[in-house]
């Protein structure tokens, strides 16, 4: 660490497809701004980079979806991403983009480089085409029925029924999710990045010599090495993204993920090349080797960020590696994942507009719920507790009545300190070492034990307050309130610098109620940072208590949102009974195999310890059969099936389930509220009589 002359750290860049929300901020953005305002404040040489991912499938849904132009998206989100950041106190040095044209020509320089220098191999395969379209489709763009669960609707790389990883050659009857139309199977070639011949490499890099990696981070990328690498295409069939730079690559673009990482290198040259005599040449900050560069990221991007960017970086051999990858788990909302597409968030855009001015607020929850180890759940009911219970009840309420009392007792000006009594001393020994811990925590990205810290030596300072009472004390002993105050307000200007990393503009506030410079690291933990009879500044409240009805609207917004979507899954179910998803090649002659017949239900009883299954006995007109059908959840009460003529399968073979032989199926068919109906017939008919 020590040998670093400077360091460059990059946040994953966010799709420009949606606002960002708090499951970004507490993965990446929050985490990464603690450090690089923390490693300012320490006056070390740093750079800090971000952008919006332009290209990529998402986008393109986004603008289908909303029926304008993807550029269009892509600027609106860029803007709302920016502007949100900056409102939010996130420090960038640069937040750019990936469609500027810097960014355009220096990826597409990076893929002619390595392709001249033949670092890519070339392979055709089959993908799924639509002949209507003319198109080549991605994963997403296809649909089809799951292999695994056979839900309808599944797409191309995942069923989101079963939670089943696919891949598009999987799914059953295959059809363009935009269009509808079936596919067929075309030759199309590609760039692939060689991974398998990285594999060596990679294994000694990260394995041997990045142990210290996060855990997650570690295990993730050991767990692909295990399981061998393979060749990445890094073009794709596409009309959104940086056009493939080799002659007869009409139609091709970089892959996303090709592009978007080149990002973190293009917007630290456009920040460069603008101003030089800031920032220098860019290409010390990404090739020379006492330059230290950290990604953060969230967990989904740790393959692309300690694999294949890397082998990028790698292949063209004039690049420094990431010396870490601090990468969080996910936080989940109220216990459910947070999804865009669900609109199951917290916008940060929408956050600023409802709670104005508390963006600290956000940032300390997040941070003390920081998804560091493990997946962490953001609840409205925890926001309000940490905000009233810690923010308000320790550090601002120390805050408040140190600066109260100093105004009350000593015309707001620092009073003489005295001679320290032993429990005086016993509080300063509790705090001494707070400069070396918190860098101990910052310096191994432990933000959330940080931030915990810096919250101690505020309840350090409450407490001190409370055992003293200097408001009782001022009655008897002047001298002595001063000592307590002095101390108390010592303590506070330590807290504006403590906290300067994690709630900026409350260190601002703090600072300028106690007329104070900007914040200096090296004085952290003096008692010294204010003199006697320096003169404090107009006192406000450092946070504010949350109303429960502020919560309540919050709450009563996610349980619209998730009305909304129990909705529209319903609608979706229904959407994704797709012509091209039912099979149109069976014949006549293969129809006439199934053997459907009428029958009266004699008795229908629940399973016994199956909450899907339901024991019919039928009259099927030759004498009783037993069908088993994994309807139990749509008919509570079973009776009311008794006596109805129902329409079953009788030529599939037995089937054992729950101990029960079950003689055929009943055709049921689902409904406007995704229930299944028994089919019965609308007129008596004799049983056993065949269908068809
Ligand atoms: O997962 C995502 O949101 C990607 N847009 C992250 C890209 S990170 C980097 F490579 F730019
Ligand atoms: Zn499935």
């Amino acid at each position: 660490m020590n040998n670093f002359k400077r360091t460059l750290v990059t946040t994953a860049l966010p799709y420009a497809n949606g606002p960002v929300h708090i499951g970004h901020l507490a993965g990446v953005y929050v985490p990464a701004d603690i450090y690089v305002r923390y490693l300012r404040l320490r006056g070390r040489d740093v750079l800090f980079i971000g952008g919006s991912d332009e290209h990529g499938v998402p986008v393109t849904i986004r603008a289908r979806k909303e029926g304008i132009t993807t550029q269009q998206v892509v600027d609106r989100y860029h803007e709302l991403i920016k502007s949100s950041f900056e409102r939010f106190g996130i420090s960038f040095d640069i937040y750019s983009r990936t469609t500027s044209a810097i960014h355009h020509q220096f990826a597409s320089d990076y893929f002619r480089k390595l392709y001249e220098d033949g670092k890519f191999i070339e392979q055709t395969t089959e993908q799924f085409y639509d002949p209507e379209t003319g198109h080549f489709l991605t994963d997403r763009n296809i649909k089809g029925e799951c292999p695994r669960c056979h839900a309808a609707g599944a797409y191309g790389d995942q069923c989101e029924k079963c939670g089943s990883t696919l891949s598009p050659d999987e799914l059953i009857n295959p059809y363009n999710a935009e269009t509808g139309n079936p596919l067929q199977k075309r030759p199309t070639s590609h760039w692939y990045l060689p991974l398998d011949q990285y594999q060596q490499w990679l294994e000694k890099w990260i394995l041997e010599e990045h142990k210290e990696w996060r855990p997650n981070v570690y295990g993730q990328c050991k767990s692909w090495l295990d399981g061998g690498l393979r060749p990445r295409a890094v073009t794709r069939d596409l009309d959104w993204g940086i056009p493939v730079p080799v002659e007869g690559a009409d139609g091709k673009v970089l892959y996303v993920w090709f592009d978007a990482p080149i990002g973190y290198i293009s917007n630290t040259k456009e920040l460069c090349d603008a101003r030089p005599e800031q920032f220098g040449n860019w290409e010390t900050w990404w090739k020379d080797s006492s330059t230290r560069l950290i990604h953060f990221i969230g967990k989904d991007n740790i393959v692309f960020h300690c694999i294949v960017f890397p082998s990028m970086l790698k292949a063209d051999g004039s690049y420094i590696l990431p010396d870490n990858v601090p990468s969080n788990e996910f936080l989940n909302l109220e216990g459910d994942k947070i999804s865009t597409s669900r609109n199951w968030a917290v916008w940060l855009n929408e956050y600023l507009d409802d709670f104005p001015g508390k963006q600290d607020v956000l940032r300390y929850v997040l941070t003390a719920n920081a998804p560091e180890t493990k997946d962490n759940d953001f609840t409205w009911a925890d926001f309000q507790a940490r905000n009233n219970n810690e923010l308000v009840a320790i550090y601002g309420n120390f805050v408040n009545r140190a600066l109260v009392l100093t105004q009350k007792y000593f015309e707001g000006k620092v009073p003489a300190r005295g001679e320290l009594n032993d429990y005086d001393r016993a509080t300063i020994e509790e705090f001494k070492n707070v400069k070396t811990q918190l860098e101990e925590l910052l310096e191994n990205f432990r933000f959330r034990d940080a931030q915990k810290e810096a919250m101690n030596l505020a309840r350090i300072g409450n407490k001190y307050l409370a055992d003293t009472e200097p408001w009782k004390l001022a009655k008897t002993d002047i001298a002595r309130t001063g000592t307590v105050l002095n101390l108390s307000l010592q303590i506070a200007a330590n807290l504006a610098t403590a906290f300067e990393p994690f709630l900026p503009f409350s260190s601002a506030k703090l600072r300028e109620m106690l007329c104070m410079d900007a914040a200096n690291w090296d004085t952290l933990g003096s008692l010294n940072l204010l003199t006697e009879g320096h003169a404090l500044g107009t006192v406000s409240l450092l946070f504010e208590k949350l109303e429960d009805s502020v919560i309540q609207g919050q709450l009563d917004r996610l349980a619209r949102i998730k009305k909304e979507n129990e909705e529209k899954a319903k609608e979706e179910e229904l959407k994704n009974w797709h012509p091209a998803a039912i099979k149109t090649d069976t014949t006549i002659d293969e129809f006439d195999k199934i053997d459907i017949r009428v029958a009266t239900v004699l008795d229908c009883q629940p399973v016994k310890k199956s909450e899907r299954l339901l024991q019919f006995t039928l009259d099927d007109g030759v004498g009783q059969r037993t069908i088993l059908s994994g309807i139990a959840q749509s008919y509570p009460d079973p009776s009311v099936l008794v006596g109805k003529q129902v329409l079953f399968i009788a030529n599939f073979p037995p089937r054992k389930m729950m101990g029960i032989e079950s003689n055929g199926m009943i055709l049921s068919a689902v409904n406007a509220d995704g229930k299944l109906v028994v089919t019965t017939v609308s007129k008596d008919v004799k049983n056993g009589v065949q269908v068809g």
